[in-house]
């Protein structure tokens, strides 16, 4: 497999969740059972990233390394940085440029959910691909809400645009980017939008011009969810609720995840699994073993 890091992107104010975020962070809230955190975290995971850059605010890194720790209960590498100002996704380019060192990056933001049949074959494909970025587009009943991508009859991309008020089309720019080397390089060259952001739609209209942009569009059936209002919130709680009630699996497990990887053995998992084994999440996790 290719050498790739992750960046986990969870700053940001959370304003449109106030007042559940008036003191812990949007990433922190339940979805269902679990932090919103842990569903982008075990995506990175999926694609096989071991290696991983969380940015958060200042405020807000004590306890994501309260949670999450240096990763190794859970064979991961984690570090950590801050942005003190939400200055745009993008941005997590240039924070994580000393930490990439020159390597391709997944880049995932902290609120977007992804799950579906076949998620970790369209993983794998995405970071073989060593040029150029690699978004994925979903068609959404209201595309004007996010970045949003054109393409030609055959698939390939045409023009991006970040929140049309007339998209053009009904393909979402989900919050999960691979790029290659050029990253931070090409991050470095954009200018702030209108909104003071470095808007990550703009590096990937970079990627586009240079005609080094794919787009892998999530079929029909797959879910992808962000957590950015009350509903949305509830909307990806009542989902994950009703497939682990009925399936009796869970969905963004870390710790499952790390162990069915063989990054964590048997023991590793008992030791995570044993304080917490009179609750569900533990006695899933003890149940694993058993079976
Ligand atoms: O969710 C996908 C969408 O995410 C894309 O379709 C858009 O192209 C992209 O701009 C972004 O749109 P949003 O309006 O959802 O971005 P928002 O400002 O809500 O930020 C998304 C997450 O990233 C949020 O959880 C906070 C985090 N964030 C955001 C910014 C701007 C940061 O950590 N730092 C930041 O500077």
């Amino acid at each position: 497999m290719t050498a790739i890091k992750g960046i986990l992107l969870a700053g940001g104010t959370g304003s449109r969740l106030y007042p559940l975020t008036s003191v812990i962070t949007k990433q922190m809230l339940p979805v269902y059972d679990k932090p919103l955190l842990y569903y982008p975290l075990a995506t990175l995971m999926l694609a096989g990233v071991r290696d991983i850059l969380v940015i958060s605010t200042p405020e807000e890194q004590p306890n994501y390394q309260r949670l999450l720790g240096d990763g190794s209960q859970l064979g991961l590498s984690l570090s950590y940085a801050v942005q003190p100002e939400p200055n745009g996704i993008a941005e997590a380019l240039l924070i994580g440029r000393s930490f990439l060192a020159g390597s391709r990056v997944m880049l995932i933001l902290g609120d977007n959910i992804f799950f579906g049949h076949g998620l970790q074959t369209v993983l794998h494909a995405a970071r073989e691909q060593a040029d150029g970025a690699t978004v994925f587009g979903y068609w959404v009943s209201d595309p004007q809400r996010f970045g949003v991508v054109e393409l030609d009859p055959d698939g390939r991309p045409i023009a991006i645009t970040e929140k049309p008020a007339e998209p053009r089309s009904h393909y979402a720019v989900t919050g999960l980017y691979f790029y290659d080397h050029r990253a931070s390089d090409l991050a470095a060259e954009l200018k702030p939008s209108a909104r003071g952001e470095l808007e990550i739609t703009d590096l990937n209209r970079s990627y586009l011009e240079l005609g080094k942009l794919s787009v892998h569009r999530l079929q029909r059936g797959f879910a992808w969810l962000d957590a950015g209002t009350p509903d949305a919130l509830l909307d990806a709680a009542n989902y994950v609720a009703t497939l682990e009630r009925r399936q009796g699996l869970k969905i963004g497990c870390i710790e499952e995840i790390a162990w069915r990887a063989g990054w964590i053995g048997d023991g590793d998992l008992e030791r995570l699994a044993r304080p917490i084994k009179d609750v569900d999440y533990g006695r899933y996790l003890m149940k694993l073993l058993a079976e």
